[in-house]
């Protein structure tokens, strides 16, 4: 995003928001409850609990495929719980979300370029020539080269990190001001999680994006955020600078969760790791390309 644009980004403001769901068998669930923040505009911020704790009913909220049962989610001046269709697309031309799964998020019939191309002529209104253009851009972008390499492959040709990456490009393609990565790694080998981490961590940085960063993985957030924000039955139990809540968590659920996480060999005692570069980002995708090629495991 250039950095005109990047001035441009709005703040996400939660303000006090709940969401209840009823259901036959189990009568009415909270998933979230009086949850407030704000994420200003080029932040980053991480979203951490265990299985249920209302991770993905808060990002369905914030990109407005579920309304609040109480409470005000604004994005700029979008009223995120009350807009109607066309409010909502213009929010998805600015909002946008990566979810967990890469292997049901693309149609298995549908090529790389004609997953990528689509939201270049319904968001951005370009021509075919453009969109396809475009295409090998973010391609590049995600680390997916050569591009050429990669536009006529189907989901199945790729292996899941690399399918993480079309899906990350597709995100990315109408240049959103706000993404929101619903575990976006979780699902991925554990050799494949750190490249598609750093990926994320450098288009925050390089794009000027606003990041809300979901995981039940309270390590893998050191990667990529300021803030943490840990969630315990749809409620916020724990918040604060992302240093400062590895080094240092207040509540007791928080410190569940980090002794639950195995901490893995370049992660110091103090909870911090090496800068994400773009050496190791390039060094990982390259890897995940080898997965395909079957030359690496
Ligand atoms: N559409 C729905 N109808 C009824 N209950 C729901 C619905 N969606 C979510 N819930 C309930 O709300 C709670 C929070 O669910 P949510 O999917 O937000 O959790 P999560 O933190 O994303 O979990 P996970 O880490 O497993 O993805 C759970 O108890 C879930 O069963
Ligand atoms: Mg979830």
């Amino acid at each position: 995003m250039p950095a005109e644009r990047a001035a441009e980004v709005p703040p996400l403001t939660v303000g006090g928001v709940s969401k209840v769901y009823k259901s036959r068998d189990r009568g009415t669930v909270a998933a979230v409850r009086d949850v407030s923040f704000t994420l200003a505009p080029g932040t980053a911020v991480s979203l951490v609990g265990a299985s249920g704790s209302g991770k993905s009913t808060l990002a369905k909220l914030i990109t407005g495929s579920e309304r609040p049962t109480s409470g005000t989610i604004s994005f700029g001046d979008a009223n995120v719980g009350r807009l109607r269709a066309g409010g909502l697309r213009r929010l998805h031309a600015r909002v946008q979300m990566v979810f967990q799964d890469p292997y049901s998020a693309l149609n298995p019939v549908h090529t790389v370029e004609y997953a990528l191309t689509r939201p270049c002529q319904n968001f951005l209104r370009m021509t075919g020539a453009q969109a396809r253009e475009r295409v090998r851009e973010l391609l590049e972008t995600v680390g997916l080269t050569p591009a050429a390499q990669f536009v006529e492959k189907l989901p199945h040709q790729l292996s899941g990190g690399q399918r993480q990456r079309v899906l990350i490009a597709r995100a990315l393609a109408c240049e959103p001001q706000l993404m929101v990565a619903d575990e976006p790694v979780s699902m991925l080998d554990v050799s494949l999680r750190a490249g598609v981490l750093t990926l994320l961590a450098d288009l925050r940085r390089e794009r000027g994006l606003s990041l809300l960063y979901i995981t039940h993985d309270l390590l893998s957030a050191r990667v990529i955020t300021d803030e943490i924000l840990v969630l315990r039955h749809g409620e916020v139990v724990e918040r604060g600078q992302t240093k400062r809540v590895l080094q240092d968590p207040q509540h007791e659920y928080t410190r569940q969760l980090l002794a639950a996480v195995p901490t893995p060999g370049n992660v110091t005692a103090a909870g911090t790791v090496p800068a994400p570069n773009k050496a190791a980002a390039a060094a990982s995708a390259s890897r995940e390309h080898d997965v395909t090629e079957g030359r690496a495991t």
